[in-house]
C-alpha cells in the first residue's frame, strides 16, 4: 500500500514549496495537480478557445494528453508529449485554469490520472480537491492557507524574480478572484476536508511548515 499525503489550500498558500520539500525528505514523489490543470488550459489558450465555453472545452478533451515525468526529482508536465513546465506559471494561465477546472469532465479526466499515480506510489499531492475527492483515504491531510495579502506578497516576489510587472494590489485582487471561483464552483469546490489539519502559514516560515508536516507524517507512520 502506498503512503499518501494530501495538501489543499488556496492560491499562494505555499503548498508547492512545502510539498516539494516534504516529498524530497520522505523520498516520495511530489504531484503538483495544479500544473496538470494548467497544462490543459494552455492547450485551449493556444487554440484560442474561450475557456468559458464549456461545450467547446468538452468537445476537445480527447485531443489532450497530460503526463508527468521527473527530472532530478522535479516534476515536469507534458502536454501531448511537449514539456510545458516552463510555460504555465503566468497569471493568465492561472486564471484560465481556475475557469476550466470548474468543468466536471475536465476534473474527471485529471482525477482519474491522479488516483492512478497515487495508487502505486508514495506521494505528496497538492491541489484544491485532494483530501476531499482525489485521495479521500490519504494517510495525512493538510489544509494550508494564509491571509490574502501575505499570499499576494509571496506571489509578487516570485513573479518579480521572473520579470513580472503586476503590482502587489493587482496580484491580491487576482488571488481574491481566484479564491472565490475555486471555493464557489459547483464541482469539487475548495473546502477543508473534515479530517484535514488546518495550517495557517501567515506567520510561519518555510522550515516551520515543513517541520510541522514531517511530524504529522512521522506520527502517522509510527501509528500504523
Ligand atoms: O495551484 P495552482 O495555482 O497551480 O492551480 C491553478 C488552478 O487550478 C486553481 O485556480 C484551481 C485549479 N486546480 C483545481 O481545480 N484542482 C486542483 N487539484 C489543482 C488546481
Amino acid at each position: 500500500m502506498s503512503f499518501n499525503v494530501a495538501i489543499d489550500g488556496p492560491a499562494g498558500a505555499g503548498k508547492s514549496s512545502v510539498a516539494k520539500a516534504v516529498a524530497k525528505k520522505q523520498g516520495f514523489i511530489y504531484v503538483d495537480t495544479g500544473a496538470m490543470y494548467r497544462a490543459m488550459s494552455l492547450y485551449y489558450i493556444r487554440k484560442e478557445i474561450d475557456v468559458n465555453d464549456v461545450e467547446a472545452i468538452c468537445a476537445r478533451l480527447d485531443e489532450i494528453e497530460i503526463s508527468l515525468a521527473y527530472e532530478d526529482g522535479v516534476q515536469q508536465v507534458f502536454l501531448n508529449g511537449e514539456n510545458v513546465s516552463g510555460l504555465i506559471r503566468t497569471e493568465e494561465v492561472g486564471m484560465a485554469t481556475s475557469t476550466i477546472s470548474k468543468i466536471k469532465e475536465v476534473r474527471e479526466k485529471m482525477v482519474a490520472l491522479q488516483q492512478e499515480i497515487a495508487k502505486t506510489t508514495d506521494v505528496v499531492m497538492d491541489g484544491r480537491d485532494i483530501g476531499m475527492w482525489v485521495l479521500p483515504n490519504a494517510d495525512v491531510k493538510i489544509y494550508m492557507t494564509a491571509s490574502s495579502i501575505e499570499r499576494a506578497r509571496r506571489r509578487h516576489k516570485e513573479l518579480l524574480e521572473k520579470g513580472g510587472t503586476k503590482t502587489l494590489e493587482e496580484i491580491e485582487q487576482d488571488i481574491i478572484a481566484r479564491d472565490y471561483q475555486d471555493m464557489n464552483r459547483e464541482n469539487s469546490p475548495l473546502v477543508q476536508a473534515p479530517d484535514a489539519t488546518y495550517l495557517d502559514t501567515s506567520d510561519m516560515n518555510l522550515e516551520e511548515v515543513i517541520r510541522a508536516i514531517m511530524n504529522m507524517i512521522d506520527e502517522k507512520k509510527a501509528a500504523v
